[in-house]
């Protein structure tokens, strides 16, 4: 037994030490593969491809949604991918989503296309095979082998698509993804492509259905204490023809991976039918999952038919009771437990939407080192990662739907929400919506509300629902429905009057705060569009954070509240517009380097010492005058000084901030903070010297070789003393050596419109094929076809024009068309040659030197054919077979290229230091090795830093 758990625990230890995290926690090996499908995406910006869709043919869609179609020499991009951050700002494009020129008005940038091949060994036959999105933005088709196999609209849930009919075991398989992002969802940046992971699953024919699993836990006590009662469920589904007698096992393995639950239940399963089961056990002495004690357990189901394993599944969860209570506030493990919320967006600098996991990771981090404990997901379902990063470090979150609605749409996508998420114990509280102005106090929006929060307790009894209300003290509407009154803003009597009138409902601040504020700038300028980053800005339906803390502090039956925003996100400038194109609420701006606010919320929400003094002392020409100099800290009393000389000492009260005004004299601006007239903390600011080095530092030592993970690189320039510089503005540029890429870069300036990404292209080459001749043949279908054989002798058939405006073939006419071309040795270096016909009307197949290439032609787009594997240096011909069944002219038209695309060049990548600071980030390939990065500005020192790819421990 005891050898056994070691095992176990050594196992779970070298998982954990894995370098990567956000592996999804639900792979194991076993009768189920789940394959992360990232690499190597071909992709297509533009409008001009059609959609793909055949609507009067099955397996047939055309164009680029078609199995022969070449993407060869469109771009290669991994995911995920967002390629809104690709495109330059553009002064008319919406202001809200952060001047990209893509979606209304822009529909050239909002049609995007992938397309990826994989292969599906033989053995594979026999198992249900899926896809599964984790997000697309947004309307996107899915085309499996020239099926339409799914169609989905929404650009924040995921869906699962089964692709077995249509899968072709032993062979290659295309996936097309049309991806339209013509139409805005929210009124924020968005971004557009397949911004999150794409999987491919593999079960048995009985297996445990998509988000099948659902584990919680509940205590007889409202204080947990003794033991926990883990409720576990498991839906089957069995695609076979042939009912089973299966039967599902439950293992609750510990934090160390020792067993200390097992159970089982018979589960007989219908022929095509599912099958839900249920059991329960009892965990004696349960480490209880909290923020501060991340503690996760893991569900082992496993699916047992004919004596036969045929599923096994992995479930993280943690073993806690959220709940709210109206005089209380929000209770985790039965006790009041003040939230100390942000709301944010999903974006970042350098990447958009599509961050590499190692991104959430320090994203939460960065807040949790702030005293933050919960995050909500404003105002959309997030990435799968993102939630199980807030398990593993300990953040509560609150998990947001879209969109109030009653229809089988929105109540489907609510409902994938809730199966989706309902086992990760990070997830705290559901809200249904955000400010949904028009039926808030409306009969409507009660009803609506009610039927949806009536959806989620059915599916999962453990958690509270509320949704972000923008009313004051008004009930009726939609806060009648809701569970938890949230409260967006209207800090004040509101408040009260609304808890006073109905003393039973709980409350949370769904949306509080809202400082506006850029990092590092001390006065307004508008001509720029920045705004001081002293907390005295909010806008007039927000507070500041002084106000709303200090408000909230006093009544802990608001359960604390979710600042407007953690960070910065592109769009909703405010107040100013352009320039700028990022909003300013954040605590942090879009790379996660702090503002002063940061410091504010550090003293109030965690439990550290904190002395933060503010602004920078770099006033050159302002000697003599008054400076506003703040202290933000939770210490008693604080003393300022100027060069050594007291400035007086002040006592602070809790949630405000110290303020002195200072003439301004170079040197050190410092503060000593003291509890009980004992000095408990220092700090400084001192003015610096000229810029002298570029410095980078890392937010790690090593990276994991797994073409995954990601490092996030500071970037300063500092002065002769290595103290940042808080005014330079230095361009920077950067070089990467060595098994990665440069991901992205940015600074948080939301003025900035330096690209965050550089996309490099070589020009290609294209050549006429405009030798063809034709004749009418009796039957153009194969096998009789003798003309497609590359040495058949045409040289009596007809010229024809293939660069006309039509064909020439009549109606119930039949040809073969053949062109020569010749291919010199350069043409064949080229890495990529794709045949490109501009039209081809009745095309029935076509051949390349005898191989045939592609099926059934259509004529709505141009066919293009990846021919680079069948050149040869000298005569190569084409074969086209057609016939016409219409009056209309057919054949080839139009215009036949041979098109040669090079490598793209190698990127130059470069970013000005926005108040002294910049960010890089860099990923990983799948090679191990030394990752060197070279930041250079002229004058400055240049400053080199390498990191460690390592392989992955297994
Ligand atoms: C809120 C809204 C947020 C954001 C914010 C800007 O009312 O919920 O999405 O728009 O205003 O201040």
């Amino acid at each position: 037994m005891r050898n056994h758990r070691t095992l176990l625990a050594l196992l779970l230890l070298a998982l954990c030490a894995a370098p990567t995290p956000g592996l999804r926690a639900d792979s194991a090996p076993g009768p189920r593969d789940r394959v992360l499908l990232d690499a190597g995406w071909k992709f297509h910006l533009g409008n001009d491809l059609g959609d793909g869709l055949n609507l009067a043919k099955a397996g047939s869609a055309y164009g680029a949604a078609g199995a022969d179609y070449s993407s060869a020499s469109w771009r290669t991009v991994d995911l995920p991918h967002d390629w809104a951050i690709e495109l330059p700002f553009d002064p008319k494009a919406d202001a809200a989503h952060g001047f990209r020129p893509v979606g209304e008005g822009f529909p050239d940038n909002s049609v995007g296309w992938y397309r990826k091949t994989f292969d599906l060994p033989g053995g594979d036959a026999g198992r249900r095979i899926w896809l599964e999105f984790d997000g697309v933005f947004r309307d996107c088709q899915v085309f499996v082998n020239g099926w339409q196999v799914g169609h989905h609209e929404s650009g924040y849930s995921g869906f699962k698509i089964d692709i077995t009919d249509v899968a072709h075991c032993g062979e290659k398989n295309t996936i097309a993804v049309r991806v339209d992002a013509s139409h805005f969802e929210g009124w924020f940046y968005e971004g557009a492509g397949i911004y999150r992971h794409v999987w491919l699953v593999k079960t048995s024919p009985l297996a445990v259905a998509p988000d099948g699993v659902f584990v919680y836990s509940r205590f007889k006590d409202p204080v947990p204490s003794g033991p926990a009662e883990v409720v576990m469920q498991a839906q089957l589904a069995n695609a076979s023809g042939a009912a089973a007698d299966a039967a599902v096992t439950w293992t609750v393995l510990d934090p160390e991976g020792v067993s200390v639950a097992t159970v089982s239940a018979a589960a007989p399963v219908e022929a095509l039918g599912t099958q839900e089961v249920r059991q329960t056990a009892q965990v004696r002495a349960p480490r209880l999952w909290s923020p501060e004690n991340p503690v996760l357990y893991r569900l082992v189901t496993v699916v047992t038919a004919g004596g036969r394993t045929v599923d096994r599944v992995e479930t993280a969860f943690g073993i806690r009771t959220v709940g709210f209570d109206a005089n209380r506030g929000f209770l985790l493990n039965g006790r009041p437990y003040a939230l100390k919320g942000t709301s944010n967006h999903q974006d970042h600098a350098g990447v958009g939407s599509a961050l590499p996991d190692a991104l959430q990771y320090f994203r939460i981090e960065r807040l949790k080192a702030m005293g933050c404990n919960a995050y909500r997901t404003s105002h959309n379902p997030p990435t799968p990662e993102l939630l199980e990063a807030c398990d593993r470090l300990g953040m509560i979150v609150m998990d947001e739907n879209r969109l109030l609605g009653i229809d089988g749409q929105h109540l489907a996508l609510l409902e994938q929400l809730v199966r989706r998420d309902r086992n990760h114990p990070s997830v705290g509280i559901w809200s249904m919506g955000n400010e949904e102005f028009a039926v808030e106090t409306t009969q409507d929006g009660r009803r609506v509300v009610a039927t949806m929060q009536g959806l989620v307790k059915a599916m999962d009894p453990t958690r509270p629902i509320t949704i972000n209300a923008d009313v004051g003290d008004i009930f009726s509407g939609v806060n009648e429905a809701i569970e938890v009154r949230g409260w967006s803003y209207h800090v004040g009597p509101a408040m009260d009057a609304y808890h006073k009138e109905h003393p039973t409902q709980p409350n949370v601040g769904s949306e509080q705060g809202s400082t506006v504020g850029t990092r590092g700038i001390y006065a307004d300028d508008p001509a720029r569009g920045y705004v001081s980053s002293y907390d005295d800005f909010a806008p007039d339906w927000a507070q500041t954070a002084e106000t709303w803390m200090g408000y909230f502090a006093t009544r802990p039956w608001l359960s604390g509240g979710f600042v407007w925003t953690g960070f910065d996100y592109r769009g909703e400038p405010t107040p100013y517009g352009w320039p700028c194109i990022s909003s300013h609420f954040g605590i942090m701006d879009t790379c996660g380097f702090p503002k002063d606010n940061y410091w504010y919320y550090q003293a109030w929400w965690s439990n550290r010492t904190v002395l933060h003094i503010m602004p920078h002392w770099n006033w050159p020409g302002r000697e003599g005058q008054e400076i506003d100099v703040r202290a933000l800290s939770n210490c008693e009393e604080v003393e300022l000084f100027l060069n050594g000389r007291s400035l007086g000492r002040k006592a602070l009260a809790p949630y405000t901030q110290l303020k002195w005004r200072v003439p301004y004299a170079p040197g050190t601006l410092s503060a000593r903070g003291y509890n009980g007239g004992r000095l408990v903390a220092e700090s400084k600011v001192e003015t610096t010297g000229a810029p002298v080095a570029v410095r980078l530092e890392p937010d790690r030592t090593e990276i994991g070789a797994d073409g995954r993970d990601a490092a996030v690189f500071t970037v300063s320039v500092v002065d002769a003393q290595g103290r940042v510089v808080p005014l330079a503005a230095n361009r920077i540029s950067f070089d990467l050596e060595g098994p990665g890429r440069i991901l992205g870069v940015g600074n948080g300036d939301p003025s900035c419109h330096e690209p965050d990404k550089v996309v490099t292209r070589a020009a290609p080459r294209s050549v006429e094929l405009r030798t063809w001749r034709w004749k009418k043949v009796s039957d153009p279908y194969p096998p009789s076809l003798p003309e497609e054989a590359p040495q058949f002798d045409d040289s009596a058939w007809a010229a024809t024009d293939v660069f006309a405006d039509a064909g020439p073939l009549k109606w119930h006419e039949k040809a073969v068309f053949r062109g020569h071309f010749t291919v010199d040795a350069k043409d064949l270096a080229t890495p990529v040659a794709e045949l490109r016909f501009n039209r081809v009307a009745g095309g029935t197949s076509v051949y390349v030197n005898g191989v045939k290439v592609g099926g059934t032609v259509d004529s709505r787009t141009p066919a293009i054919y990846d021919v680079k594997a069948l050149l040869h240096a000298g005569d190569n011909v084409v074969a086209v077979a057609a016939a016409n069944y219409g009056p209309d002219p057919f054949g080839i038209s139009a215009g036949v290229l041979l098109q040669l695309q090079e490598d793209p060049l190698a990127p130059t990548w470069g970013r000005s230091v926005f108040n002294g600071l910049a960010q890089v980030i860099v990923q990983s390939s799948t090679q191990p090795g030394a990752l060197k990065l070279t930041a250079r500005s002229e004058g400055l020192e240049t400053a080199t830093c390498v990191l460690q790819s390592q392989a992955s421990r297994p």
